[in-house]
């Protein structure tokens, strides 16, 4: 079934650091299963600011064992929803949130003696703290070690957390930081990743061959660079977990829509067991979006193909996605499509959201 949103009480609004604030939510009993959620994934938040509905996805930054559902929110320049957290957002307001959703973790098994590595920059630590103190917690023979950029000290998003989990697990939990503003004496830990820090990293600091898991969360380019280098030292790809908090092409880049294509789609969408038809032209529009214009209730956050919470099943017809950074191989051959980046190229479409 497509998930839907559920109004919810803000408990708790604090500053992390000067731009950044964390957001406790008050779950009721009724929900808690249904919010019950696994270290590393993310709440899709929905508000109406200035007349207009804006929904965005944080990563949960508490970890299931506190029984806590919390996201940090960084203001970023021009970024509305951020903006509304950080300067107006007070306890005791309820925004619409859906469950809890996402692939970013490792199953726990309490018997394991896996070694985790880490690499988060900036806010890409929300996630990764829910991660890092999950394992550690439920796997007593787990070790971690993380590698964690960051402008300066002061912008240390989670710093107290992290610092508490390293004096709570010590022997097991190594931690690095790395600081673009200011300099240190070791070289390697002044300014951002590079293929020569990584280099450095693998021969003085871990053995990349026999770490379990990979976790990964920052921008984009740097996602990349360590999964494309951990990759070229023979790293398995199943090991290593990333997420994406932003579309590699920026995100609000759109494709111009083909005026000249008048071919004309039949589009019918299942949603909650109810079926919703419209006509489309095949121009490049996605079919979520053209489901909006008809008033479908469908759920979405990202628009970018990152977050996975547009997923449906395409039962009839062709629509290719212009970009997928969410669905497995596994999952385009099983026939699911992100409908927002899905457009319909046949007469017929059959879109099914609650398979
Ligand atoms: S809405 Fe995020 S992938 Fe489609």
């Amino acid at each position: 079934m497509s998930q839907q949103f559920y109004k919810i009480q803000v408990s708790q609004v604090f500053k992390t650091t000067e731009d950044c604030s964390v957001i406790t939510f008050d779950i009721s009993k009724e929900l808690e299963e249904k919010f019950s959620f696994i270290q590393g994934q993310y709440l899709t938040l929905k508000t109406m600011i200035n007349g207009e509905e804006i929904r965005r996805s944080y990563s949960l930054c508490s970890s299931p064992i506190d029984k806590e559902w919390k996201v940090a929110v960084k203001k970023i320049d021009d970024g509305r929803f951020s903006t509304y957290v950080n300067d107006e957002l007070k306890e005791g307001d309820v925004l619409e949130v859906m469950p809890p959703s996402g692939r970013f973790f490792q199953e726990v098994d309490v018997k394991a003696k896996r070694n985790y590595v880490a690499f988060a920059a900036g806010s890409g630590i929300t996630p990764i703290h829910s991660i890092i103190k999950t394992h550690l917690n439920k796997e007593p023979n787990s070790t971690f070690t993380l590698f964690y950029l960051n402008r300066s000290v002061q912008s240390m998003i989670l710093r107290e957390e992290i610092e508490g989990l390293k004096n709570q697990f010590l022997g097991r939990f190594e931690l690095y930081h790395f600081l673009t503003q200011e300099q240190r004496d070791a070289p390697l830990f002044n300014g951002g990743f590079t293929k020569e820090k990584l280099a450095t990293i693998a021969e003085k600091l871990i053995e990349v061959n026999s770490i379990d898991d990979y976790f990964i969360c920052g921008p984009t380019e740097m996602i990349f660079l360590i999964r494309d280098f951990l990759k070229a030292n023979e790293v398995d790809e199943k090991k290593i977990h990333f997420e994406l908090f932003n579309t590699p092409t920026g995100g609000a880049k759109k494709k111009k829509l083909d005026e000249n294509n008048k071919d004309v789609s039949e589009v019918s969408i299942i949603t909650n067991g109810v079926q919703v038809s419209f006509k489309m032209t095949q121009n490049g529009e996605k079919i979520l979006d053209a489901a909006l214009r008809n008033n479908a209730d469908l759920p979405f956050a990202c628009k970018g193909g990152v977050c996975c919470t547009c997923k449906a099943k395409l039962i009839e017809g062709e629509a290719p996605m212009e970009v997928n950074y969410a669905l497995e191989k596994e999952e385009v051959e099983q026939g699911y499509i992100l409908t927002c980046q899905a457009m319909p190229k046949s007469s017929k479409i059959l879109v099914d959201f609650d398979s």
